[in-house]
């Protein structure tokens, strides 16, 4: 792209994706989830280009680039152009001061793995724009701008955990948040000896974005059959197994297995918090195999391919647990495995992964890492 020639940066943003510990599908529900950034990231270099309104973006990554408009946005027919021109959207939609930029990404972060690089797109752009042009937008306002670009020019009704976690998150933390209040604390985790070993399927099922969408809606009907009964339910965060009960004949079988998955994740959320608050290590890894189980069984969002790596896993003593992290139909299993056998287990895992799939498995460990940051050049 032309602006390559002689482009000097003014400004470096470096956006993380996520990992979620558990609490999958609770965020638009209402209810609680545990993310955390994670080391791989999308590094953001801006510069203003003194236009008024044409910018450049270019990915070093994946060699291609567009170019934008800002009288003229509207949606592209190319994927991920959409994440950068719905960002683009929503600031225009809030302010005026947004002017021609030149901007150019580089990543280590996979695409469609359940990481979230969509999230990191979205607001590595919605920060670097802001430190440019000094927009004034928080950090919250910058994390729900975010989510309504994916909403509106992406088509996904995602809910707030992976924006909120590529922005909030803290270096060595989870995030314990609420996705109904917003409020957030930090928890310290600690799983020496035991590390966090992601396994990349590398399958991303183009299901994901239709699926995502009919799950939600599962679970809106789930709350109006409550609702009938119990008026004070507004969001499945309030509902309660006992509820579950006494509306089942009313409620088809499909969307009471959607519920049910959402009623015991938002539980295993809290364990997973006071399990946390004790090191109790072996219980951590107790709710990532029985929120796997829920995920693959009643709501429907794994894989053949992360199911076989999570049943891999179970068989290995030194592994305490594991889960398909993120939206689901592939991406990676997150498995907390003993330092002293990472490598045997990596190794036996990438070789029986590619005697059933003919897929090289792509394995790496992550930590709980800040969220976003920039420095100026
Ligand atoms: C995707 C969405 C999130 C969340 C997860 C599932 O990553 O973007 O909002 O719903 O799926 O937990």
């Amino acid at each position: 792209m032309h602006f390559l020639e002689n482009f000097e940066p003014e400004l470096t943003v470096e956006s993380p994706g996520r990992i979620n510990l558990i609490g999958e599908h609770t965020d638009y529900n209402m209810g609680y989830v545990l993310p955390t950034a994670i080391e791989k990231k999308i590094i953001f270099k801006f510069r203003r280009n003194n236009s008024p309104n044409i910018c450049g973006v270019y990915s070093e990554t994946y060699d291609t680039g567009f170019e934008v408009d800002l009288n003229n946005i509207a949606q592209s027919e190319v994927e991920w152009e959409n994440y950068i021109l719905g960002v683009v959207n929503e600031i225009s939609k809030r302010t005026d001061k947004l002017r021609g930029f030149d901007c150019t990404l580089q990543s280590d972060l996979p695409a469609g793995s359940g990481l979230s690089s969509s999230a990191a797109l979205e607001c590595g752009l919605a920060y670097g724009l802001n430190e440019l042009f000094d927009l004034g937008f928080t950090k919250m306002e910058m994390v729900k701008l975010s989510q309504a670009a994916e909403h509106t020019f992406v088509g996904t009704q995602c809910g707030i955990m992976d924006q909120f976690a590529s922005v909030m998150s803290e270096e060595g933390h989870v995030l314990l948040l609420d996705c109904r209040s917003l409020d957030y604390r930090p928890i310290p985790i600690n799983f020496h000896p035991y590390k966090l070993i992601l396994l990349n399927t590398k399958v991303s099922h183009n299901l994901a974005s239709s699926e995502y969408n009919t799950r939600k809606k599962e679970c809106e009907e789930g709350v109006a059959i409550i609702k009938q009964d119990f008026p004070e339910v507004n969001s499945l965060r309030d509902a309660t197994f006992e509820m579950m009960e006494s509306v089942k004949g009313q409620m088809p079988e499909i969307v009471y297995k959607r519920c049910s998955f959402i009623i015991a994740e938002n539980k295993r959320v809290k364990k997973m918090t006071r399990a946390l608050a004790v090191d109790n290590l072996e219980l951590v890894g107790e709710l990532l195999y029985e929120a796997h189980d829920g995920i693959s069984k009643l709501y429907e969002v794994s894989c053949p391919e992360s199911d076989f790596l999570v049943e891999f896993s179970k068989s290995n003593p030194k592994v305490l647990g594991a889960r398909q992290t993120g939206g689901g139909f592939g991406g990676c299993t997150l498995n907390i495995v003993h330092e002293n056998a990472v490598e045997e287990f990596i190794v036996s895992a990438a070789k029986a992964y590619l005697e059933k799939f003919g897929i090289e498995l792509e394995p790496f460990e992550v930590r709980p890492s800040k969220g976003t940051s920039f420095s100026k050049n």
